[in-house]
């Protein structure tokens, strides 16, 4: 057990909810159903769930793989590779994820700059219709003495029609603050209002992103997952792209942020991850987003610019 300090709070499990816990560890050994696969989270290899999973049931895949890096996963550790057999590797999962969803449904796949080319290559070759890019800056990365510091991810977007699908985009602006306070002729403002806390106007999002972090120390979403996605992040893609009732899946759910966040926006979910112990933490976070929907920087149905204090 690590030493934290009193105001850290990452998400831990006592003696007794990992005992507790452990008993709702399941994975899938038949065929299943919709009914069968909604709101779970099965505790497996996702090449032995895939096609044991239902198809055309999803209305939104959110897929963040293993990236083309070294790292460790608890057990599983990922080496560094060529982009072909990256693009090999993304290949063999790929196609059979895609089967799980609808004909209107949609795609987001996270990566890094090596990979994105790879991505995109992947989804062009699976029929997807690739409609954008979203750059993610999410500010912490290591600095290099002889490179450019890395702070930036991708996220592809796609859907399986080209003019079939959900995109609702007043469920996701952006609340901005005001730098140049525009008046109409007759003295009101113009596109934006005066509130208690200042001046701000709702923008329509773009596909880079300055306004999100990652999970740190402070935030009551965080985990030991070495690569864990901030809820604030998945809130828009979920919102954008998936109706309230539907269904996301995520075939490498990892501490089940996606889960969580369906869950507190009043949405399903399916997971897969390998790894039992960050199953574990998904399962507690699912507990606590039962009675806990707060979803930091997102408040009043508005993104609120990143340390806006919401
Ligand atoms: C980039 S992380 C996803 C992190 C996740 N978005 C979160 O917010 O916690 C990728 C996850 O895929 C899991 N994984 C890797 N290979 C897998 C496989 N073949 N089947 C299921 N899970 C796998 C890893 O254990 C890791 O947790």
């Amino acid at each position: 057990m690590k030493e934290r300090s009193a105001r850290n709070k990452t998400l831990t499990l006592t003696a007794d909810e990992r005992e507790r816990l452990s008993a709702s560890l399941t994975s899938l050994t038949g065929s299943a159903l919709t009914a069968d696969v909604t709101d779970r989270i099965f505790c497996q290899d996702l090449m032995s769930a895939l096609p044991l999973l239902p198809q055309g049931f999803a209305d939104l895949l959110i897929i963040d793989p293993p990236y083309n890096l070294s790292i460790q996963f608890g057990d599983l550790k990922t080496r560094k590779s060529s982009d072909e057999a990256y693009l090999e590797y993304v290949l063999s999962w790929l196609p059979q994820t895609l089967r799980l969803l609808k004909p209107t449904g949609s795609v987001y796949i996270c990566c890094d700059w090596q990979s994105s080319p790879v991505i995109y290559s992947a989804l062009k070759q699976c029929g997807i219709h690739v409609r954008n890019r979203i750059t993610w800056q999410r500010e912490k990365g290591r600095g290099s003495k002889s490179n450019w510091k890395n702070s930036m991810e991708d996220i592809w977007y796609g859907t399986v029609d080209a003019k079939q699908f959900y995109f609702d985009v007043e469920a996701v602006k952006q609340k901005r603050r005001v730098i140049a306070p525009y008046h109409t002729e007759n003295g009101q403002p113009k596109d934006w209002e005066e509130t208690d806390e200042g001046k701000f106007r709702l923008t329509c999002p773009s596909n880079f992103w300055d306004d999100i972090s990652i999970p740190y120390w402070s935030m009551p979403e965080n985990t030991d997952h070495p690569t864990q996605k901030p809820e604030k992040l998945l809130a828009k893609l979920i919102l954008a792209s998936c109706p309230e009732g539907g269904i996301v899946a995520d075939p490498f759910i990892g501490s089940g942020s996606t889960a969580v966040t369906a869950l507190k926006l009043n949405r399903h979910y399916l997971g897969i991850e390998l790894n039992p112990e960050y199953v574990l933490w998904a399962l507690k976070r699912l507990e606590k987003a039962k009675s806990d929907k707060h979803i930091q920087g997102y408040e009043d149905h508005v993104f609120w610019e990143r340390n806006s204090g919401k």
